[in-house]
């Protein structure tokens, strides 16, 4: 087990009518408002009237239209010229991820002199940050409790994840009802993004019972909350314990000591979402049964067999590559069977572009350091077997 040095500033208020506590909440920070928010659900949930209503008393400033998978022109740079001609006091997130990631942009974008991508892109590093409190709307990337916020920029395919830790929001509200209305393909892709955030942690070199545990429960869980939530959009128990079990995904806390792995399917999706706008979820989906195909060898087949026998119920009897087979073949089949298009050519994705993509994901995500290293070879086999 590693040393390991955690925190996660984040206070998590969570619950039915949580929302009523949203006055006394941003109260302490000032009156000036920057609420962000996307293309239109949270006018349609009645939630943009609710949130108007209870901060009258406030300044608020409004940054309508953030796209999914966030783009740094026009969202980011919009939010943090607001913020700076209008020394907003605190930034008010009320979407899924990529309002909150736009927000986490702008909240540091906001506080800094220079052009924001230095900070996006690593070339300069924050000091500051507006502070930022969520409303989260869509059970799945755990922005809500994790300093990371992944920004596009379409000019150049490139699609960045931004982690600095002046970008956990200081409070996230989370109230299930307001998932209700997340239409089904969102809510397959948010169990497919979530469920692979664990993976991304459970295919490790050395694990402990403990995160193992932790683990495999949250599989377990996403996967059968999300039939439920697909079955029945208004089972409150299910949409809370999924939008729990998303909220974890990203802040490390399923994998305190564990060795670190590179988060390899992210890396190659990232690129998918660049160059082709896809829902990030639909696209892990489709490269994550593909990726295990291609990295299953002796090294990793005991954590495949883990992995089947706990997560899937395999008969642990079995010769273990069969176990392992088993494991990936069920994962690609709980994906179908939540109607997650498995072929990249169900999403618009043909081979013309799949050499310049791995290589641009070999020069920047650096996975040949990953947990089963991938060379810009590896990558053009698990994208072309993605098709
Ligand atoms: O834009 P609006 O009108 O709000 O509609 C959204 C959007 O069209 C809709 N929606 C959200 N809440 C709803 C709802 N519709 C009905 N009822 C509701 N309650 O859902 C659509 C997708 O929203 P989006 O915010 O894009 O989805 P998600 O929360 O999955 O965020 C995806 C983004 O997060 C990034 C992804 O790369 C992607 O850009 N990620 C962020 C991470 C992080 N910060 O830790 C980690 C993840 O790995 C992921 O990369
Ligand atoms: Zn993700």
């Amino acid at each position: 087990m590693r040393n390991f040095d955690y925190m996660t500033p984040t206070r998590l208020i969570f619950g039915e009518g949580v929302i009523a506590k949203l006055p006394e909440v941003m109260k302490p920070f000032g009156k000036k408002i920057l609420m962000t928010y996307g293309g239109g659900s949270i006018k349609r949930i009645g939630l943009y009237d609710k949130v108007k209503e209870l901060l009258s008393d406030f300044e608020i400033y409004e940054l309508a239209d953030i796209q999914p998978n966030p783009k740094y022109d026009p969202s980011v740079l919009d939010g943090v010229r607001m913020c700076k001609e209008n020394d907003i006091d605190v930034i008010l997130s009320v979407g899924g991820g990529s309002v909150l990631d736009c927000s986490k942009a702008i909240a540091t974008g906001a506080k800094y002199d220079g052009d924001p991508w230095d900070l996006i892109s690593y070339k300069a590093f924050a000091t500051d940050s507006v502070p930022i409190v969520d409303i989260i709307t869509l059970a799945a990337t755990g922005s809500e409790y994790d300093c990371g916020g992944v920004i596009s920029r379409t000019e150049t395919n490139d699609k960045i994840g931004y982690m600095d830790p002046h970008n956990f929001p200081v409070v996230s509200f989370l109230d299930p009802v307001y998932t209700f209305t997340v239409p089904k393909n969102q809510t397959a892709a948010g169990c497919a993004d979530a469920m692979n955030h664990i993976m991304e942690q459970y295919f490790c070199e050395d694990s402990t019972i403990l995160n193992d545990g932790f683990m495999e429960a949250g599989l377990k869980s996403l996967m059968i909350n999300t039939v439920k939530c697909i079955e029945n959009p208004e089972d409150y128990t299910a949409r809370a314990e999924m939008m729990l079990t998303c909220t974890y995904g990203c802040n490390g806390i399923f994998s305190l000591g564990n060795s670190p792995t590179g988060w390899p399917c992210h890396g190659i999706e990232h690129a998918l979402s660049a160059y082709y706008d896809i829902t990030h979820g639909v696209g892990l989906a489709i490269i994550t049964p593909r990726w295990m195909k291609h990295i299953l060898n002796e090294k990793t087949l005991p954590r495949f067999v883990k992995y089947g026998v706990n997560v899937f119920g395999i008969d642990a009897s079995l010769p273990e590559m069969e176990i392992a087979e088993k494991a990936i073949d069920a994962t690609y089949k709980f994906f179908e069977s939540i109607d997650i298009p498995m072929h990249l050519k169900e999403v618009g994705i043909d081979e013309s572009r799949i050499v310049e993509m791995a290589n641009h994901i070999a020069v920047n995500e650096h996975l040949d350091r990953a947990y089963a290293p991938l060379s810009e070879a590896d990558l053009v086999e698990i994208l072309t077997a993605s098709l």
